[in-house]
């Protein structure tokens, strides 16, 4: 029995050792936010939080996640104080920018930016796209996908000022 507290709830699963955070994740918590892409660690498809870091679930054996803090797509505003619906800036953000075409690599997406957003509040362009390389998108959104990025900083940014 493999026990972390996901979206800061506590969980326990029995499954193998070695399946993927991913799997587990979809199939057995019923949390379908998190996407497969490449299930090789190249795409981001499948990006959540582990201990704060981002973190290709799809190469996660769920054995190395006893006692860990795992937040996902739909833990993500909340992980970040917001409740009754309201959203995480990052996913504010996106609306803002219209990011979204098909919208399968967008939660993925949206985990890797809040990651480098806590790292780096205001990345520079450089830091974008060093942070988001491992992120493909199949529609080429990666223009509004900086923009919400931008939009986000700027936004964080203000509500620390105030
Ligand atoms: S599905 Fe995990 S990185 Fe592609
Ligand atoms: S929005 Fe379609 S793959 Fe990124």
């Amino acid at each position: 029995m493999i026990k972390f507290t996901l979206n800061e709830r506590a969980v326990e699963v029995d499954v193998p050792g070695d399946t993927p955070l991913l799997w587990v994740l979809r199939d057995e918590l019923g949390l379908t936010g998190t996407k497969f892409g490449c299930g090789i660690a190249q795409c981001g498809a499948c990006t959540v939080h582990v201990g704060g870091q981002a973190r290709r679930s799809c190469v996660t054996p769920i054995s190395t996640l006893d006692g860990a803090a795992v937040i996902t797509i739909e833990g993500l505003a909340a992980s970040a104080g917001r409740d009754n619906g309201e959203l995480h800036p990052v996913q504010t953000a996106w609306i803002e920018a219209q990011a979204p075409q098909c919208g399968y690599c967008q939660s993925g997406q949206i985990m890797q930016a809040a990651a480098l957003l806590a790292e780096s509040p205001e990345p520079t362009d450089e830091e974008i796209s060093a942070g988001m390389a491992g992120n493909l998108c199949r529609c080429m959104a990666y223009v509004r996908i900086r923009q919400a990025i931008k939009l986000a900083a700027a936004s964080q940014s203000k509500g620390n000022k105030q």
